[in-house]
């Protein structure tokens, strides 16, 4: 087995110097090293705590959360949580569950974590290429791993706080550069239409199904960071990718100019893609997963600008992104349109009151049958728009 370097200051905290909490998140740090073979830990900038919704923890994470006392030492974001804390009444969120929420977030202010509630903190806070962090989320993960070039593991919610509390993390894995490269060579032919975000969602879902847990290699597209945002997240719910690499897109596809000779390649159609966007019947429209960005809400409200919708819709950012588009948001909600932060489609216990969901999100896709018991359904934004408003 190998041993892991301590230094004196972890030596401390493993002595107990620091309190029993750190003492014990800074046992399950060492623990993880050792299962997966770290060397040593290194320090992180942020952290991106899961496990923050009472839908998924429950009463025994509640209970594990209360039972903890320390505070986080470097900039904690936490993930999004059952419903929207400002406007949970309005969103229809049944009181026993938002008090249960509440204490479930008491418990992580407690601890000095942010109560951003956001899969995408790098819209509010700096993240930089190179940049050690131990984020949880996974769609989170992929994305600075990939389209920023930080460095992630996909942490379990207890692994991220404990990183959080202690300010390290287990050298390993995706924080190494000889593990980042690529295994499986990915050649798309989009034919002639032009890809939207969902067209790159659809594609993350269909290739997270063939590649499982190795890092692909794309080639034959070039998208934007909104499609790029998708396509990571998408293939981290249907696979187990925290890491992609674009070529000529993103940042270590073109620092390194990987050479993928030899590597298993497998090519995607258009057809393969396509024929996920099925028509079918919804009862209700909800989009921004991942969180929306600053241009995903200006194109709602583009989309919706002089139109009612007919069919519950929600929209999903990051309290920090609302607050700095406040006029577009508001011109989203003329329309009827509900734009939410802190919850998603997926964790708020709210859309389980619908039969059939559409979404713009090959994530959401994927996770909507299980998470809400409905089906889901594919369509690009515009159609999204137009099915909530006939
Ligand atoms: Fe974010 Fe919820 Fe989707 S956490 S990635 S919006 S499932």
């Amino acid at each position: 087995m190998i041993c892991m370097y301590l230094d004196p200051a972890d030596e401390a905290i493993l002595a107990g110097e620091q309190g029993e909490t750190r003492q014990k998140m800074l046992e399950i740090l060492v623990a993880l090293g050792k299962v997966f073979g770290a060397e040593r830990l290194v320090p992180i900038k942020s952290a991106q705590v899961s496990g923050a919704s009472y839908k998924t923890i429950g009463e025994h994470g509640l209970a594990w959360l209360a039972s903890l006392d320390a505070r986080a030492v470097v900039p904690a974001v936490l993930n999004p949580i059952g419903m929207p804390r400002g406007r949970w009444q309005e969103m229809g969120v049944d009181p026993a569950f938002a008090e249960k929420q509440q204490a479930v977030i008491a418990a992580y202010e407690r601890l000095g974590v942010r109560l951003d509630c956001t899969c995408t903190p790098y819209y509010l806070y700096q993240t930089g290429y190179g940049d050690h962090l131990a984020w949880s989320e996974s769609s989170a993960v992929s994305y600075v791993n990939s389209v920023i070039g930080a460095r992630t593991n996909r942490e379990g919610g207890p692994g991220a706080l404990a990183a959080a509390l202690v300010g390290k993390t287990p050298c390993y894995g995706l924080h190494l550069a000889q593990n980042r490269h690529p295994k499986i060579v990915i050649d798309v032919n989009t034919g002639t239409r032009e890809w939207s975000i969902a067209h790159y969602g659809a594609l993350g879902y269909h290739a997270g199904k063939l590649v499982g847990n190795r890092i692909p290699y794309f080639r034959g597209i070039a998208p934007d960071k909104d499609r790029l945002k998708a396509l990571g997240a998408a293939m981290a719910a249907t696979g187990a990718v925290a890491l992609y690499h674009v070529e000529g897109v993103t940042p270590d596809a073109k620092r390194y100019r990987y050479d993928c000779t030899g590597l298993e390649t497998i090519t995607v159609e258009a057809s393969d893609i396509e024929r996920l966007f099925v028509e079918i019947p919804v009862d209700a429209v909800a989009v921004g997963c991942p969180h929306c960005s600053s241009a995903e809400l200006a194109t709602i409200a583009r989309l919706l600008s002089g139109k009612t919708v007919k069919k519950p819709m929600y929209v999903f950012a990051a309290q920090g992104v609302i607050d700095a588009n406040l006029t577009v948001v508001q011109a989203i909600e003329l329309s009827g349109a509900r734009v939410y932060a802190d919850t998603c489609m997926v964790v708020s216990p709210v859309m389980e009151q619908y039969s059939a969901i559409m979404v713009n999100s090959g994530k959401a896709l994927a996770y909507v049958p299980d998470m809400c018991g409905a089906v889901a359904r594919i369509g690009t934004i515009e159609e999204c728009v137009a099915v909530a408003t006939s």
